[in-house]
């Protein structure tokens, strides 16, 4: 557990004293005024460098988060399953593009941040580094993580980078498709046979706590979440994400009758906040820095994915001219 300290080294605000000041102070009267900034707007190195880590950060998460539901896709109960999780799945990879395209307009280019991607060089969410075991697991993230997801996202496409927010508008639409798919596969096995139940319960154990995390490190050690408060990228805090989903959803999954492994956990009525038992933030650490259950086995996925797609991206990329490797849809 940490005592006082950030988990990852914090961001000052001290790195702004070479920004020219008064750029700095219109830059940030725009964003209190809440105006969007657009590309070619002038803005601090900080903001850009902290837009291109969050963005790109959450699209690498929708690449890996494909993979633990898409093991599903051919094992999924029934036909309807198969095709709803499948079309979720390529939703998915789909935010992913969209994401990739609005961290492209901070300079990094989409190569780059793929190959950080496989190269362990970049963060993505902490939650996929763990196994889909069974299908209520599967079921787990279609509805609750992909409600974590919404939590955060509709707060922050209210932001203030212009195309950070139009990605995020777009993805929470499809988002809340998926989250009904979820709900209805969760509530489908939670109001089942002895065994389903069983089977949704064991999947509710294993990800109770990596769903904590998911959320962040909490506001008192978060490196961040200030200076991203400060310029309106994130709308709510950590902690905050973390108290609406628990509102959102801790009394819908008492309503399914199953059991949330924490004693502690209750509302308290006078601050009106959530108490629980907090995540072990050492695992947490180890998790996002590449020693999870998972990880290694998920960027060698992507690494084959990436090698076997190269003939693809070649023949895409050669000059239209070359009437030889003209694709079909060309
Ligand atoms: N999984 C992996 N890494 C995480 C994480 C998580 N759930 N939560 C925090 N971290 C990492 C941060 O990236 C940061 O590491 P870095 O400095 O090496 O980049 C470190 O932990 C400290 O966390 P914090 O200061 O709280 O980071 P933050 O202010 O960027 O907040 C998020 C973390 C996830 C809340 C924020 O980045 C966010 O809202 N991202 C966009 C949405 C998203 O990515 N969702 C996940 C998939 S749907």
């Amino acid at each position: 557990m940490y005592g006082g300290g950030y988990l990852f080294e914090k961001t000052s605000p001290d790195l702004l004293k070479e920004e020219d000041q008064e750029k700095l102070a219109a830059f940030e009267a725009r964003i209190d005024r809440g105006e969007k900034i657009e590309p070619h707007d002038w803005m601090p190195k900080l903001y850009r460098q902290q837009l291109i880590r969050m963005i790109e950060q959450h699209a690498h998460s929708e690449i890996i988060g494909a993979l633990p539901e898409g093991t599903w896709i051919t094992r999924a109960p029934g036909f309807k399953r198969k095709l709803g999780l499948m079309a979720k799945v390529q939703d998915e990879v789909g935010h992913a593009q969209l994401l990739y395209s609005a961290a492209e307009t901070l300079g990094k280019s989409r190569e780059q941040m793929i190959d950080d991607l496989i190269n362990g060089r970049s963060k993505y969410s902490n939650i996929f580094n763990y196994p889909a075991y069974t299908w209520a697991d599967s079921c787990f993230i279609s509805w609750l993580v992909d409600a974590g997801a919404i939590v955060n996202q509709v707060a922050n496409s209210k932001g203030s980078y212009g195309p950070y927010c139009r990605a995020l508008e777009r993805i929470c639409i499809e988002e809340s498709f998926h989250l009904k798919f979820g709900h209805h596969c969760v509530t489908y096995l939670a109001t089942g046979t002895p065994r389903q139940r069983q089977m949704m319960q064991e999947a509710l154990n294993r990800w109770w706590y990596p769903m904590l995390m998911f959320f962040g490190p909490p506001d008192k050690i978060s490196a961040h979440t200030e200076i991203l408060m400060r310029w309106k990228v994130k709308i709510l805090s950590n902690d905050e994400t973390r108290q609406q989903w628990l509102d959102m959803y801790v009394p819908k999954i008492w309503e399914l009758g199953l059991t949330i492994p924490d004693d502690k956990l209750r509302k308290n009525e006078e601050t009106g906040k959530w108490e629980f038992t907090q995540p072990d933030w050492e695992e947490f650490k180890q998790v996002i820095n590449g020693n999870g259950p998972c990880n290694k086995e998920r960027l060698a996925v992507r690494r084959m994915a990436e090698k076997r797609g190269e003939w693809v991206r070649r023949a895409i990329l050669v000059k239209a001219s070359n009437k030889k490797y003209v694709t079909p849809l060309a």
